[in-house]
C-alpha cells in the first residue's frame, strides 16, 4: 500500500485590486493544461464563466446568478476584488471502493466578489480545473444584519457550443427512476417522456432533466454534468433551452415552505460540475465527484465489509410472496430465513436482506395516511428475529436490516435511535432504506433541502451506531461516500425490479449500457443483478431484457460494494453461471475501462482487493457484436487461469436468454482475444492468479 502523499505545489497567490469590469478576464487550467476555465464580468458587472478543452469553448459564455427572498437578486454590478490560487497534487485512500488510491490534482481558482453599490454584499465563487472535468461553487458570506438568507432560484448556466448527442431523464423531484432517453439537445422532451410506474413521481412542467446528464459533442468529446456535495441544499435539476442549446439551473423545490434553499451564512452551495473526456470509458474512470467531496470523516469503518448478499426480495417482486403478513403468502418468515441462510452460507455470499419482517406492511402501497404505520423495532409474529439472527451467525451469513419509510421521514427520524440499536445489539452493520411513495409531509420532494437533510441525518447517525446505509428511492450520489464511507450503495435509478412489474416491459437491453456513461458516474449502485429464470413465469408480461451473459457481467460493469445475487435459490442451484457470482469480487484495488460507447456497450476490469484476480464484464444493447479484448491489464509474467461465462452462438435476450458457453483459458498479459455478444447480451470471465484447485 503507498503512502498517502500530499504535495501543496504552489502557496497562494493574491492578486489585489487587478480586475476591472468587462474588461479582466482571469483563467485556471487544468494540470495538463488541457481544460481551461476562464471568469470574467460583463459590461453590466455580472459573472460569467467559460470552458475550453484542447482550446476549443465547451461552455460559452454562461452566467451565474440568485434570486432571494427579501433581497435583491445577486446578478449585477459586481466587482472582483481579490483572485487566489491554489495548486494541489495528493493521493488518498479508498476504505472500499473502484481502485484503492485516488489522485486528487487541481488548479483552483478562488474570485472574491462584491458589489459596487449598497449593500455591497460579498460573495467568493470557487473554481477548480482537473484533468477529468471542472467544477464551482459558490460562498455565500456573513451579511450585516443578516443571518439567514433564502434562495428562491439559483441561476447558474450552462451555455452549449453545439447541438450534442445527449442521454437524459426528465427532470423529477422525487424520483430518477426513468429509462434513459438518447436525443440530440434540441430534441430534448421531458414533458412527454415519462415512464414511471407504480412509485411517486413528480411531473414538473418544464423541459428539465436530472443529473448526471450526459452528452457527447460532433467530435466526440464526452461532457457529463452534475453536482457534488450535495448538503443542506437542494438537489438540482437543468431547464433546457432548446434554441439556445443552454442548460440552467431550477432547484427542487417546497411547497410547504414556498421557498428552494434556507440555510444560515456563511455558507457553501454544493459544486457544480462538468465530466469531461476524450472517450466514453474516461467518463466512468473520473473520480472528479468524489474529489470534490471532503475527506473521510468517520476513520475507519472496517465494521462494514463489501460483500455479496441474497434476500428474501424477488420473490415479492414477481408476486409470490409479500411483504403483508396478512396476505396469506409472508415472505419473511423465520423458516424461509434458514432457508436462504443455508443457500447462502453453503456457497460463501455474506449478506441475507430479509424484507417484510417489520410490522406496518399491511398499510403499505396506496395507503395515504402513512405517519405513525411503519414500526421498525417489532417483528410479525412469524417471524422469530432472534432464532434467524442466531442461525445466520452459526453459519457465517449477517442479516441486513430493512426499513421501508414509505416516505414519511418524520415517522423514520422519531425511531433512528432505537431502531439502529436493536441493530447493534444483533450485530447487523448494514441497513437497506425504502422511501416509497409521496413524501409526508405534503408539499415536500425526495430531492428538495429537507429531504436532503433528512438523508444525510440517517447516515450521520447510522455513523454513530456503526451502521452502513443503502438507501433506495434515495437523493442522488454526489460523491458523499468520500466524506460517510458508511454511504455504502444506493438506488436512484430503474433497478432490476422493473423488470418484474414495469407496465412498459421493464428495463430494454441497453439499459445499463445507458446507466453505466450516466447514472453510474455519480456513485454505486444498488442495480440487484442475477435473474437466471429469465422469463419470469410467474409473470405473464414481464421478462428481464437481457441474456445470462449479460446478467453475469453486470457484477463486474456496475460498482457498488454490495452485489445482489437477488434471483431464487432454485433458480442458481446446478447452474454452472452461479459459480462466477459465487467468484466475483466485490471490492477493487484498481478498475479499467476497456472499451464502450454510450448506450451501446462497455467492458470493464477489475482487480480484486484481496486476491489480485481480476474479473471482466462486457455487455452489449439489443445489437450483437465482436468485442476485441487485450489483456495488457494483467501482470505481466503470470499465467492467469480464466473462466469464460458468454453467450452462445444463437443466444438472444428474447428468443434464447439462458444458454451460455463456457470455456477454460491461460491467459497471459500479451494475449488479444475477439468475444461475440449476442443480441442483448454479455460476457463475464473470472481470471484467477492463484487458482483454487
Ligand atoms: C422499492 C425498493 O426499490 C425495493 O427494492 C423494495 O423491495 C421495495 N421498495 C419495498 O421496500
Ligand atoms: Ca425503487
Amino acid at each position: 500500500m503507498k503512502n498517502i502523499s500530499l504535495l501543496i505545489i504552489a502557496v497562494l497567490i493574491s492578486i489585489l485590486g487587478c480586475c476591472r469590469q468587462g474588461e479582466k478576464v482571469s483563467i485556471v487550467s487544468s494540470p495538463s493544461d488541457k481544460i481551461d476555465i476562464k471568469f470574467f464580468l460583463s459590461e453590466t458587472g455580472s459573472p460569467v464563466y467559460t470552458v475550453s478543452y484542447n482550446d476549443e469553448l465547451i461552455i460559452d459564455s454562461s452566467g451565474m446568478s440568485f434570486e432571494f427572498q427579501d433581497q435583491l437578486p445577486l446578478n449585477n454590478n459586481l466587482k472582483v476584488y481579490e483572485i487566489l490560487r491554489e495548486s494541489v497534487s495528493e493521493e488518498w485512500e479508498m476504505p472500499w471502493g473502484e481502485q484503492r488510491m485516488v489522485l486528487n490534482e487541481y488548479n483552483e481558482m478562488i474570485v472574491k466578489i462584491q458589489e459596487t453599490e449598497a449593500p455591497k454584499r460579498k460573495f467568493n465563487i470557487y473554481f477548480k480545473a482537473y484533468d477529468d472535468g471542472i467544477g464551482f461553487r459558490y460562498e455565500f458570506l456573513s451579511q450585516k444584519e443578516v443571518d439567514t438568507i433564502i434562495i428562491m432560484e439559483e441561476n447558474t448556466e450552462f451555455n452549449l457550443t453545439g447541438n450534442h448527442d445527449c442521454w437524459w431523464i426528465p427532470g423529477d423531484w422525487d424520483i430518477y427512476e426513468h429509462l434513459y432517453n438518447d436525443t440530440k439537445v434540441t430534441d430534448i422532451d421531458a414533458i412527454s417522456k415519462r415512464n414511471h410506474y407504480g412509485l411517486a413521481q413528480t411531473y414538473i412542467p418544464y423541459n428539465a432533466v436530472n443529473t448526471p446528464v450526459t452528452m457527447r459533442t460532433e467530435k466526440g468529446l464526452h461532457i457529463s454534468f452534475h453536482e457534488a456535495n450535495l448538503t443542506d441544499y437542494a438537489g438540482m435539476t437543468l431547464k433546457v433551452d432548446k434554441e439556445n442549446l443552454a442548460l440552467s439551473s431550477v432547484l427542487v423545490g417546497s411547497e410547504r415552505l414556498g421557498y428552494k434553499v434556507k440555510r444560515e451564512l456563511p455558507f457553501f452551495t454544493p459544486w457544480r460540475t462538468i465530466q469531461i473526456s476524450e472517450d466514453a470509458a474516461g467518463l466512468i474512470e473520473s473520480n472528479l465527484i468524489v474529489n470534490l467531496n471532503e475527506p473521510n470523516k468517520l476513520g475507519n469503518v472496517s465494521w462494514f465489509t463489501p460483500m455479496k448478499y441474497m434476500g428474501i426480495w424477488w420473490e415479492m417482486h414477481i408476486g409470490t410472496k409479500s411483504w403483508d403478513l396478512k396476505s396469506g403468502k409472508h415472505g419473511a418468515t423465520t423458516e424461509n430465513a434458514k432457508k436462504l441462510i443455508d443457500f447462502a452460507s453453503k456457497n460463501d455470499i455474506k449478506g441475507l436482506l430479509i424484507e417484510g419482517w417489520n410490522t406496518g406492511w399491511e398499510h403499505w402501497i396506496g395507503f395515504e395516511d402513512r405517519e405513525g404505520v411503519f414500526d421498525f423495532v417489532t417483528p410479525y409474529p412469524d417471524y422469530n428475529i432472534d432464532e434467524v439472527v442466531a442461525y445466520a451467525k452459526d453459519r457465517g451469513v449477517e442479516i441486513i436490516m430493512h426499513h421501508e419509510t414509505s416516505a414519511a421521514p418524520r415517522t423514520y427520524d422519531k425511531q433512528l435511535d432505537t431502531a439502529f440499536a436493536l441493530m447493534n445489539k444483533f450485530g447487523m452493520s448494514s441497513v437497506k432504506t425504502g422511501y416509497v411513495g409521496k413524501i409526508i409531509p405534503k408539499g415536500e420532494y425526495h430531492h428538495g433541502q429537507w429531504m436532503v437533510n433528512h438523508y444525510r441525518k440517517v447516515i450521520e447517525t447510522a455513523a454513530t451506531y456503526n451502521v452502513a446505509v443503502n438507501a433506495h428511492e434515495p437523493i442522488k450520489a454526489t460523491g458523499i461516500r468520500r466524506t460517510y464511507p458508511n454511504v455504502i450503495s444506493r438506488e436512484g435509478l430503474r433497478g432490476q425490479e422493473f423488470n418484474a412489474w414495469a407496465m412498459d416491459g421493464g428495463n430494454p437491453p441497453n439499459h445499463i449500457a445507458n446507466v453505466a456513461f450516466t447514472r453510474m458516474l455519480a456513485g454505486p449502485i444498488d442495480f440487484t443483478p442475477g435473474v437466471f429464470d429469465i422469463k419470469l413465469p410467474t409473470k405473464e408480461n414481464n421478462q428481464i431484457n437481457t441474456t445470462i451473459a449479460h446478467q453475469l457481467a453486470l457484477y463486474v460493469v456496475i460498482y457498488s460494494p454490495i452485489q445482489m445475487a437477488c434471483d431464487l435459490p432454485e433458480n442458481y442451484e446446478g447452474n454452472c453461471a452461479f459459480d462466477f457470482i459465487k467468484d466475483v469480487g466485490v471490492d477493487w484495488e484498481q478498475t479499467k475501462v476497456l472499451n464502450g460507447e454510450v448506450g451501446d456497450f462497455v467492458t470493464i476490469a477489475r482487480e480484486e482487493r484481496s486476491t489480485g484476480n481480476w474479473f471482466l464484464g462486457s455487455i452489449t444493447d439489443e445489437n450483437s457484436r465482436d468485442i476485441i479484448i487485450n489483456f495488457s491489464f494483467l501482470e505481466p509474467g503470470i499465467s492467469y487461469e480464466a473462466m469464460v461465462y458468454k453467450d452462445a452462438a444463437n443466444s438472444h435476450w428474447n428468443d434464447n436468454p439462458t444458454e451460455y458457453d463456457l470455456e477454460e483459458l491461460v491467459i497471459t498479459n500479451d494475449m488479444e482475444k475477439t468475444f461475440h455478444l449476442a443480441e442483448g447480451g454479455g460476457l463475464a470471465i473470472s481470471i484467477l492468479k492463484y487458482p483454487k484447485n
